[in-house]
């Protein structure tokens, strides 16, 4: 069970050691004022119904109730410990799971946690005009639960940083608070945490792009040798799960909503769809393509000695590492990699070892192409005709080999020239954004009233009905 009396809530007995509980409560009013500056905006004094954490075990953890979102008990979680746990794979493979820092991998542990953590509070700054105008009270309600546990897993990295890292680790606490998603001289450190969410379909593809490589790279935290960032990772992922339930669900709603729109009016070209006031189809389907491409770089370069490293050293496994069904060493193993060669694409074998970063990309959009079926599928139950697709993994990338190239959604290597004459097809063009934005000027303020681009969900959250009263105003 977690401790509630405490200043700060957490179930690894924080009272036992003074230091770390002094160092962390010095932390706390920073972390507050990074919350009053920049999470979510105008909202101080709602009361949100929310979610709290009151027990790690898999079932029951859960409270709902009314809380002003600076009042929610932020605290620290791990799950509980495992004492047979070993290190599972890499050169370490066997040995007793490390419950302290190995010297030799100090450094490069301390940069995989900050990254990690960088993006926690990104997101919440990301995200933080969108309570300004809402389609639903639901809606809204959801946006402030991400938003404080994405904070929430802020300190859960933050933990780590003050109790495994000494100096070095308080220092990177405060700079984690110091960053700013999108400012130029401090920014995030990841570029898609540095990109606007400037409408609901954003922050909807974003909970279900961007949070799942959230999603993946925990997974792959999660199998760490170090056991408390093992532990820290599998209680952040119970919360990873809702996040992108609130993206799946937020953009089949949009899709169902269109789709029905539709068919009432027996519309199908764009311009009619719009003057509908929902969002047509080519408009979801260019949002997708840029939000899958940004995110798909968050993943890192296809072939990389980091990566290998990592693995090898027993700091970060890959997706289900335990439950895959080899050596766990992989040095004889190799693994396939595109690349851009005289103009086309070709794939050829590298050792396995620096092809993980691919790997995790390649179980990541396993994943998201059956989401995108199940969106699909509400597009073909309303009878309407339109394919949405998951553009070539090549599409409009930063980072990795396809850097630099300029591969269509099918996956043909182009010319820049060629490539820009189709941008705005292909990407999300300055009067999609106009016209997004234009739809969602509004604050949807009775309860269980939908705006017009939306459809209702299926449930409401807690089993709670759809006209529940899920934000208080004040
Ligand atoms: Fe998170
Ligand atoms: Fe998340």
């Amino acid at each position: 069970m977690i401790n509630y009396t405490e200043k700060i809530p957490n179930n690894v007995d924080l009272g036992r050691d003074r230091v770390l509980q002094r160092a962390l409560e010095h932390w706390q009013p920073a972390y507050m004022g990074w919350w009053y500056d920049m999470g979510p905006n105008e909202s101080h004094d709602y009361d949100v119904y929310l979610r709290t954490a009151i027990s790690v075990e898999p079932d029951g953890w859960a409270q709902f109730g009314y809380v002003k979102m600076p009042e929610y008990r932020w605290g620290i979680f791990l799950q509980p410990r495992d004492e047979k746990r070993e290190v599972n794979f890499g050169i370490h493979r066997g040995q007793a799971a490390w419950q302290e820092v190995p010297g030799e991998y100090r450094s490069t542990l301390r940069r995989v946690i900050v990254t990690q953590g960088d993006t926690e509070p990104a997101s919440v700054e990301q995200q933080r005009m969108l309570g300004a105008s809402w389609p639903s009270m639901y809606d809204l309600r959801n946006i402030f639960q991400v938003n404080v546990e994405e904070g929430r897993h802020l300190w859960a990295m933050v933990y780590l940083l003050h109790r495994y890292f000494g100096r070095d680790g308080r220092e990177e606490a405060e700079s984690l608070l110091a960053r700013r998603s999108g400012d130029a001289d401090n920014p995030r450190i990841l570029g898609a945490f540095n990109e606007p969410t400037p409408d609901w379909l954003a922050f909807y593809m974003f909970t279900f792009f961007t949070d799942r490589d959230g999603k993946f790279q925990l997974c792959a935290l999660a199998e760490s040798g170090f056991d408390p960032l093992a532990r820290t990772c599998r209680f952040m992922l119970t919360e990873e799960a809702h996040h992108m339930f609130v993206g799946e669900t937020g953009v089949g709603r949009i899709i169902q909503r269109t789709c029905e729109v539709m068919k009432e009016h027996q519309v199908e070209d764009p311009s009619d769809v719009r003057a509908l006031g929902v969002i047509d189809l080519p408009t979801i389907q260019r949002y997708l393509s840029v939000h899958y491409s940004v995110t798909l770089d968050l993943y890192g370069s296809d072939v990389s000695s980091n990566a290998a490293n990592y693995f090898t050293s027993g700091l970060k496994g890959r997706f289900r590492e335990t439950k895959l069904d080899d050596d766990h060493v992989l040095t004889d193993a190799e693994y396939p990699v595109s690349e851009v060669t005289g103009g086309k694409i070709i794939t050829k074998n590298v050792p396995a070892l620096t092809a993980l970063n691919e790997r995790l990309r390649d179980d990541y959009i396993e994943e998201i192409a059956d989401g995108v079926g199940r969106w699909q599928r509400i597009i073909d139950n309303a009878g309407v005709r339109f394919r949405l697709t998951l553009p070539h993994k090549g599409f409009h990338r930063a980072i990795g080999n396809f850097a630099g190239h300029f591969i269509s959604p099918d996956g043909e290597a182009l010319s820049q020239e060629a490539w820009k004459n189709h941008e705005s097809e292909w990407l999300p063009n300055s009067k999609d954004y106009a016209y997004v934005q234009s739809l969602m000027s509004g604050r949807v303020v009775e309860p269980g009233k939908f705006a017009n681009w939306i459809a209702p969900p299926a449930r409401g959250i807690n089993n709670q009905p759809l006209n529940f009263e899920y934000v208080r105003f004040n």
